[in-house]
């Protein structure tokens, strides 16, 4: 396969996609963490093109919005109206200055599943076979819509394609049909692309005429098949979305098993494209993992689980939770019924227990918040246990402040941490407390009233109720054991 760049990737996302049915522009639909068109413009930049030029159109401001931040690096040509696929490339190359030297690869926005390795391919195949053009084409199982190759009855050499609406019935039986991905000569492509015509039935500029011209003139014009039909499905509508979503996830889940990964059930699990494992991850049924979310070795998450931007360390577990920018350290362990906010930290061997939320804190090594606590803007040291049901107080309704507690500290059940304070290392504070005030290193911090027992209340005021005999009751027999 040759290495040579090509002189241009020309990616179209003009049009409106009205069978969407959405206020959102059709390329900027997401499946596995990226638009539309970011799938595609990461398949083409794996082909390292010398420019990469996506044509915008329709809700331009919003599209060339969503590139400049998801892919930087790329730029954008404006086609004021869509006049067809012709006038777009011709679009595309006007920025580039309009004349080309070298290949110059055309892709369609909405084709989220074509892989980088299928463009290389075709770039490949145009470059040995010395081809003006060479288009990836498919066999399809229903053709309709699409348009079909024509060859040379005795040859088989590509002679044109012809769209859906313009072919015969004869030419409607082919099932070779064009997946809108095409490699050209650059030059040759400006050329052809002056002598579009717009006499079809839908009075647009064809870029698939530009083959017969070709064609006409002289040139080599081929066809490279690809193996894998669904590979180039473009998507027109929600249907098409959720399937390609699916055939994406797939295909992303077998490259995880087969790099040492343990999918229980791939049916329920479904991962962004930009998600990274390390091998034996095992990942337990209805699990979610988006963003740029990270397994180490041996961790396991799930079942019922959604991780976004979330590092799990090596041999942690992580069950039924969900976390959002979070990091679990090595070994560590997370629910069930966790909730891991951004800016969560989570040592070496710690512990985040049942119902408990976290939010910007930084837990230290083998530390455990192990019942329904808030553990927000703090610091934790290290092997500290916080008692069940306790809730950094970090916000008055105006500033968020930040708790310090130490290492080795034991911190009593329902206690509240009113910020800012600091419990020093080694400290014990008492079950109930609301702690306001610094606790030293060292010392027990008892911050609740006193207990009162008034004698003889009930007796005195709910005479004869259920409660008084009871207390009666028990005064009979403390007093005939006695
Ligand atoms: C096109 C091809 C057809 C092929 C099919 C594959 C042509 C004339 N037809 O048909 O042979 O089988 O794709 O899916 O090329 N676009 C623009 N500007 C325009 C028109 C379209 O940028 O003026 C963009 C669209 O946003 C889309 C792509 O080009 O990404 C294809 O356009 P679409 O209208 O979907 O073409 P099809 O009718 O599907
Ligand atoms: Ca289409």
């Amino acid at each position: 396969m040759s290495a040579i760049r090509p002189a241009a990737v020309v990616v179209l996302a003009a049009g409106e996609g009205t069978r969407m049915k959405s206020a959102t522009p059709k390329v900027l639909h997401e499946i596995c963490g990226r638009s539309l068109v970011g799938h595609v413009v990461s398949a083409a930049s794996e082909l390292d093109p010398e420019n990469l030029v996506v044509v915008v159109g329709h809700a331009r401001e919003q599209v060339t919005a969503h590139l400049a931040e998801a892919a930087p690096g790329v730029r954008t040509a404006v086609q004021e109206e869509q006049n067809g696929t012709g006038h777009a490339v011709r679009m595309g190359l006007e920025v580039l200055g309009g004349n080309l030297d070298g290949t110059v690869i055309v892709v369609c926005g909405d084709t989220p599943l074509l892989t980088g390795r299928t463009l290389r391919e075709l770039a490949g195949t145009h470059l040995e076979d010395g081809n003006a053009v060479t288009v990836l084409s498919a066999e399809v199982p229903d053709a309709t819509g699409y348009g079909r190759i024509v060859r040379d009855g005795a040859s088989g050499a590509v002679t044109a394609i012809v769209e859906h609406k313009d072919a015969t019935e004869e030419q409607r039986a082919v099932r070779e049909i064009n997946s809108g991905v095409f490699a050209f000569d650059g030059r040759l492509l400006a050329d052809a692309l002056k002598q579009v015509r717009t006499d079809n039935s839908q009075g647009e500029e064809y870029l698939t005429d530009v083959l017969g011209i070709l064609r006409q003139a002289g040139h080599r014009v081929g066809a490279s098949v690809a193996g894998d039909h669904r590979e180039i499905a473009g998507i027109n509508n929600r249907v098409q979305l959720a399937q390609a979503r699916r055939t994406l996830n797939e295909r992303l889940l077998t490259e995880a098993m087969l790099s040492g990964v343990t999918v229980v059930d791939p049916a329920s699990t479904w991962i962004d494209a930009e998600v990274t494992f390390e091998r034996d991850a095992v990942v337990h049924p209805g699990t979610q993992l988006h963003g740029a979310t990270h397994l180490a070795e041996g961790c396991e998450v799930g079942p019922n689980t959604r991780l976004t931007d979330t590092r799990v360390g090596a041999g942690a577990r992580v069950d039924n939770t969900v976390a959002n920018g979070a990091e679990v350290g090595p070994q560590a362990s997370v629910g069930p019924y966790a909730y891991l906010r951004p800016g969560t930290r989570l040592g070496v061997r710690s512990k985040i227990g049942t119902y408990v939320e976290t939010k910007n804190s930084e837990i230290g090594e083998g530390t455990k918040v192990p019942h329904l606590s808030y553990v927000g803007d703090a610091t934790i040291g290290e092997y500290t246990n916080i008692g069940a049901a306790s809730v950094f107080v970090n916000y008055d309704g105006q500033t968020k402040s930040h708790t310090t507690v130490g290492s080795h500290c034991k911190t009593g059940s329902d206690n509240m941490f009113v910020a800012p304070v600091t419990v020093g290392d080694g400290a014990y504070t008492a079950a109930g407390s609301v702690i306001t005030k610094d606790v030293p290193p060292g010392s027990l911090a008892v911050a609740r009233g006193q207990q009162r027992n008034i004698e003889g209340w009930v007796a005195r005021k709910r005479p004869g109720s259920a409660a008084a005999k009871a207390a009666e009751a028990a005064a009979r027999e403390d007093g005939g054991a006695s």
